[in-house]
């Protein structure tokens, strides 16, 4: 039987409707929460991602501004802007896109971010209050892989999940989320040893590794939640037809754009999954509304 699609958009679009209630209330207390968006350089993927955050932050009232500092930008100069943000009551989330230019010390610019408003859950100290469960900011694209699956009944607690990809942003954070929901994590990586026979133990399997269809049905057990967080562009034939061969709607998309938008997941696994975030349209709609969550939730914190 063909897996249950879960539906990101959907769920996307009701956090932002109840944010944006949030918003119309904190209004009339004359409250309007407003987010700071640091975007260095070019990065054509940095430059949608934040095109996006700040439309989102239109469309349910969160006053939203843009700090555009260029390629060449030096850790002292990120480091001021930041100090600068931190002290204006204004903006009670800062956000910067990553990645950083290689010659800026990324570490030290997420550290001095002052951790009330850090809507991206990156500080040391949100990264420790998730670990010890205390109320902090979450990062977003774990916190909205939570939503998708409590939006959509699928229950945690007890429950074997597999996380594929260990980084700060998505493996981690969504480890410890789902641990403290009480689910059994397993965190696998490069150098784990059989990697599909572990992942065919996942009740819950979340692919976050930044490779295009590399989960195979090999990998998922029958019936098991995909949670799929890659977006990869695919432009070589061969590998689109891997991936794609006889689909042709995505056949149709390949010839006109020249590339398609590919999860971690191979398309194969829709046919064994019970419930599958597709991609687009799963998992990175979530991460927006839930930016915009949080930018209320530290707006109300503060
Ligand atoms: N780059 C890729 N994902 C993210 C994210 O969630 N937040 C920020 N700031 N940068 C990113």
């Amino acid at each position: 039987m063909a897996a249950t699609i879960l539906d990101g958009n959907k769920i996307a679009a009701e956090i932002r409707a109840e944010v944006a209630a949030e918003v119309k209330t904190m209004g009339a207390a004359g409250i309007r929460p407003g987010l700071a968006v640091v975007l260095v350089g070019h990065n054509p993927a940095s430059e949608i991602y934040v095109r996006g955050k700040v439309k989102s932050s239109e469309e349910v009232g969160i006053s939203s501004e843009q700090h555009t500092p260029p390629d060449n930008v030096s850790t002292g100069q990120l480091l001021s802007l930041i100090a600068d943000l931190n002290r204006r009551d204004e903006i009670d989330g800062i956000l910067v896109q990553l990645p950083l230019p290689s010659q800026v010390d990324s570490k030290k610019v997420l550290l001095s971010v002052d951790p009330a408003k850090d809507v991206d859950g990156f500080h040391p100290m949100n990264v420790g209050f998730l670990s010890t469960q205390r109320p902090g900011l979450v990062p977003c694209t774990p916190a909205g892989i939570i939503e998708i699956l409590s939006r959509s009944h699928i229950p945690i607690a007890g429950r074997e999940v597999v996380v594929v990809g260990r980084s700060d942003i998505v493996g981690k954070p969504v480890a410890m989320l789902l641990l403290n929901a009480n689910a059994t994590v397993t965190v696998c990586h490069s150098k784990t040893r059989d990697l599909p026979g572990v992942c065919r133990r996942a009740d819950i399997l979340v692919a976050a590794i930044g490779r295009a269809g590399m989960i195979t049905r090999d990998y998922v057990k029958l019936g098991a939640t995909v949670i799929d967080v890659g977006m990869n562009k695919v432009t070589d034939r061969a590998e689109f037809m891997r991936l794609f061969a006889g689909n042709a709607k995505r056949e149709e998309t390949f010839r006109t754009k020249g590339a398609v938008l590919v999860g971690d997941v191979h398309p194969e696994v829709a046919e064994i999954a019970g419930a599958i975030t597709p991609v687009p349209g799963g998992v990175g709609p979530l991460t927006i509304a839930m930016l915009m969550a949080n930018t209320v939730r530290a707006a109300k914190l503060r």
